[in-house]
């Protein structure tokens, strides 16, 4: 990104993210909830941040639909602005987890390179990011299809739509892969669940 802004400093406060932690009871986190339209991102997301909030773990969920209509309303989805928008969400997911939450980030994020960034911010800033690829056959999202966007992809009433006539680049390493259309959602939350606690994240 182009840097405009000059004679800015980083100002560092008293309250640590140890302290932020002691006081919540964990630790924050990035879980990065990559996959097709339809993929079942959001959904997992959804189950996940209930079970956390039923073991009294502080979740917060970013989602590419609901950010679209706000912070990122001015990006729609051409390369360059699905890259400026998976970088924005990147830096909130971070903020985020440095507060202590335990972020579930469910955006498509395409591009290998743009959700390696995402990764690197948050390797820099020493926080913990686990790529979750929601995998899921084109055949399953396209039969589901819960808002009619693959018709309307189809139909050519939609153009560049992810895995119809744009890219989509799966993950070759992510931290957790879940196959959504083979396993229930009961399966997929115990295992994002067990991944946290083998982290240490969660007790
Ligand atoms: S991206 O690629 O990460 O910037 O996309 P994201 O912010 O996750 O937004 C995806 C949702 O936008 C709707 N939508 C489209 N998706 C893909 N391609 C095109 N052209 C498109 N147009 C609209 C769609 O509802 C996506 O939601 P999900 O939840 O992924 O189905």
């Amino acid at each position: 990104v182009e840097k405009k802004a000059t004679n800015v400093h980083w100002h560092e406060g008293e309250i640590k993210r140890t302290d932020r932690a002691a006081i919540l009871g964990h630790k924050g986190a990035t879980l990065w909830f990559t996959g097709l339209s339809g993929s079942g991102k959001s959904t997992v997301a959804v189950a996940v941040e209930k079970a956390l909030a039923a073991r009294g773990v502080l979740s917060y969920r970013l989602d590419g639909d609901n950010v679209r209509l706000g912070i990122n309303a001015n990006l729609g989805f051409s390369a360059e602005d699905r890259h400026e928008n998976i970088r924005r969400v990147g830096e909130i997911s971070k903020l985020f987890a440095d507060a202590g939450t335990i972020v579930l980030s469910s955006f498509i994020s395409p591009y290998i390179g743009d959700r390696e960034k995402v990764r690197a911010i948050h390797e820099q800033g020493d926080l913990d990011f686990f790529e979750v690829f929601v995998d899921c056959s084109l055949e399953s999202a396209e039969a589901r299809d819960p808002k009619g966007l693959y018709k309307k992809a189809r139909a050519g009433e939609i153009k560049g739509f992810t895995g119809i006539d744009d890219p989509y680049e799966a993950p070759g390493k992510a931290e957790i892969h879940l196959r959504s259309d083979q396993q229930s959602l009961e399966e997929e939350v115990e295992i994002v669940l067990k991944a946290l606690e083998k982290a240490g994240i969660i007790p």
